[in-house]
């Protein structure tokens, strides 16, 4: 029997470890759903406080449920390490670490190369590894491989190397790890073969590709093209407002097209871990190409400009009401990315908190999901969020509803605030209208 057959064989009976490195929000989702399906499973994190977390059968992520991650610790096929020396341990190694960009927004790799040389290190006969982080084409071939080649096995023979591109959608009910369709691409026939039946047990459709760099290609499409149509509503909805156009109301009726149009909506400013990061991943890519990607430098522009603009509109509609921003007491609604997430990374509204604080206002935020905010790459706010009373509320110049949670009280929020810029339509269209309510 050939060794790719037994591998195969052994990935059925659930004889395999499958190993996670980075127990983040891709990583920490995936490693549960493996150890779910019946497999022995191992999660890496250079993160001390995580692992122990985790080991106690903790989870540390909102939307994940806790007993998911206590019952599998509880049934002994899930245990959390910082020691990447026991990468040997596990059949295969999927990779799902930070894809950040440096602060001259290039691609920032160090991550993937580091866990590449720890695996590097310990890489021995049969093991699968599988990078998910989103990343520029070309990294598989150009960055991953050539690491683990250095170790002097073959690879498609001795071992197996593949790509598959994340895509998990944080809160997404509908969506979920298993039912999301899993993109592969492997470095050879073999590598696919191996990597399509082992995330076959886990995901219900795999969708096998050609190559590693498709696969690569295909996650930078898919954000491209929700950063350039989010950019294009944008900047609609700035030339419409000038015309006294709703925008929302224009995608509603645009939306009752059956074919050729997708609703995007606009807002302020782009957020998260992928959709502000990743087209750029391609940008520098493709220079080394002699192209330049200008519909994503457009979109970015576009995109990046919005919390200045939505920090103009509270400024106007201030000073329309005879007040200066500077002093006024301005509530952010809301420091996550993304509605009903705890995920501040990268958020729009932290920008707004900032630009709002230099302008000299008592800004302060509000988010049911982000008690504290942590202090990230590019943000050092030291707030906590503060809770919403009818008589908090009332004390307030302005409210700025930057992520539209359910979890906020919008009808108290329209009753006592006496100015609201909403840059989410999530108060109209709740049917909570009135002239101190301001779209932005
Ligand atoms: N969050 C999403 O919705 C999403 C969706 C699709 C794709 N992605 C992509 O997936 C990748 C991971 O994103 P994420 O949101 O899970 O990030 P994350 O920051 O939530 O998690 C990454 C984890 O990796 C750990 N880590 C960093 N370096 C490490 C190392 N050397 N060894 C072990 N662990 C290490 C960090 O401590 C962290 O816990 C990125 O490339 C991202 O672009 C994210």
């Amino acid at each position: 029997m050939s060794e790719l057959h037994q591998l195969k064989e052994r990935i059925a009976r659930r004889d395999y470890t499958v190993a996670v490195i980075g127990m983040g929000y891709v990583g920490l989702p995936l490693v549960l759903r493996f150890g779910e399906v019946g497999f022995r499973v191992l999660g890496f994190d250079i993160d001390p406080a995580k692992v122990k977390q985790l080991n106690d059968g903790v989870s540390y992520i909102e939307h994940v449920a806790t007993d998911r991650v206590s019952r599998l610790i509880a049934g002994k096929r899930f245990e959390a390490s910082t020691d990447v020396e026991r990468l040997g341990e596990a059949d295969a190694v999927i990779i799902c670490v930070p894809t950040p960009l440096t602060a001259h927004r290039e691609p920032d790799l160090q991550y993937v190369e580091k866990t590449t040389d720890a695996v590097a290190a310990v890489l021995r006969r049969g093991q699968l590894i599988c990078l998910e982080s989103t990343t520029y084409p070309g990294t598989t071939d150009e960055v991953v491989l050539p690491r683990l080649l250095a170790k002097g096995l073959r690879v498609g023979q001795d071992f197996f190397v593949a790509f598959s591109p994340e895509r998990e959608d944080p809160g997404n009910r509908q969506y979920g790890t298993s039912t999301i369709p899993k993109v592969v691409g492997g470095v050879t026939p073999n590598c696919l073969e191996l990597a399509c039946t082992l995330y076959s047990q886990a995901v219900d459709r795999v969708v096998p590709v050609p190559s590693t760099k498709v696969a690569e290609a295909t996650k930078i499409l898919e954000n491209v093209y929700r950063a350039v149509n989010i950019a294009l509503v944008n900047e609609l909805k700035i030339a419409f407002e000038r015309m006294g156009i709703d925008v929302w109301d224009v995608i509603e009726a645009a939306k009752t097209k059956p074919f050729g149009f997708q609703a995007f909506y606009p807002g302020p400013g782009l957020g998260g871990h992928c959709i502000p990061i990743d087209p750029f991943y391609l940008t520098w890519k493709a220079r080394e190409y002699g192209v330049a990607t200008r519909f994503i430098e457009l979109a970015g522009e576009i995109n990046s400009s919005m919390p200045s603009h939505v920090v103009q509109k509270v400024m106007e509609a201030l000073n329309a009401r005879g007040k200066a921003l500077k002093g006024a007491r301005v509530l952010v609604l809301g420091a996550a990315y993304k509605r009903d997430t705890d995920d501040p990374r990268e958020s729009p509204g932290l920008e707004i908190l900032e630009r709002l604080l230099a302008k000299e206002a008592r800004a302060e935020y509000s988010d049911p999901h982000i008690r504290r905010l942590p202090i990230g790459r590019r943000h050092k706010l030291d707030l906590a969020s503060v809770p919403l009373t009818e008589a908090s509320l009332r004390s307030l110049d302005a409210a700025v509803l930057v992520t539209d949670h359910s979890a906020f009280p919008y009808d108290l929020i329209h009753r006592a605030v006496p100015l609201i810029v909403d840059t989410r339509n999530a108060f109209r269209s709740r049917g909570l209208q009135g002239a101190h309510v301001v779209p932005a």
